[in-house]
């Protein structure tokens, strides 16, 4: 069975500072939505679920039109992503529960198509979830958080950076192995505080191994402007 996929884009984008959603902010004349549509599609995705802000459907919908090759959908979003990945799993059309299910964010429009098709590949060879993730270059410190103060915050030592990895999306899974783990953590949790940001960790707590692939800086995280004036750099480079 060709994959599916879940592509959040619900989020608000407070912390871009854009008077839009963030998956509507343009990069290089198109949203953010668009290109990890694409990216989706060029990946030989069948079935896209694009969950929104439930004010937005309609501007939502109207940029995703103009990407063809795959059925797409938008739906409202959830609280929290994780709730928003689950209403999208919900409107997936019924297929085979071993089909792979992709689940990316819109916030990584550059992620390039050869990255989705390391992740579809491992979920086929058996995987249970497979995650691309990128080796940390900054030294990493834990700190304790009761001893801050307005100077700044007490470190607790480094931890070995070497065994760390930054995790990007899209995320991969059997499709019914990531249903049975939404709904074993929606009785959880779904407000933001508590709610998981990654869909890894949702199955790594059903008791699965989750395999980590190589990422790639071209699927680097959209969060602040900044990252919007990299990508616009990333992507003029790459063309
Ligand atoms: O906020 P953050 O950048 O971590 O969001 C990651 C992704 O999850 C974004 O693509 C965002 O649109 C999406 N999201 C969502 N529903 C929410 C919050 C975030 O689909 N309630």
């Amino acid at each position: 069975a060709r994959p599916v996929a879940v592509l959040t884009a619900a989020g608000s984008g407070s912390r871009l500072g854009a008077d839009v959603p963030k998956a509507l902010v343009p990069l290089v004349g198109e949203p953010l939505v668009v290109h990890a549509l694409r990216a989706l599609v060029a990946a030989g995705v069948e079935h896209v679920v694009v969950t929104a802000p439930a004010d937005h459907l309609p501007a939502v919908r109207a940029a995703c039109a103009v990407v063809g090759g795959a059925q797409v959908e938008v739906v409202a979003g959830g609280a929290s992503r994780q709730g928003s990945v689950h209403a999208g799993l919900r409107a997936l059309p019924p297929g085979p529960g071993d089909a792979c299910v992709l689940v990316h964010d819109a916030a990584r429009p550059l992620a390039p198509v050869g990255l989705l098709r390391r992740v579809v590949a491992a979920v086929c060879a058996g995987h249970p979830a497979v995650v691309p993730a990128l080796p940390v270059t900054d030294t990493v410190v834990r700190v304790a958080p009761e001893r801050s103060d307005d100077a700044g915050e007490r470190s607790l030592g480094a931890v070995d950076r070497t065994t760390l990895r930054a995790v990007q999306t899209p995320q991969g899974f059997p499709r019914a192995l990531l249903v049975a783990a939404h709904e074993a953590a929606a009785d959880r949790a779904h407000d933001e505080a508590t709610a998981a940001t990654d869909d890894a960790a949702l199955v790594a707590a059903l008791g699965h191994d989750v395999l980590v692939v190589p990422g790639d800086p071209l699927a680097l995280k959209i969060t602040v402007r900044h990252d919007l004036a990299v990508a616009r750099l990333l992507l003029e480079e790459s063309r």
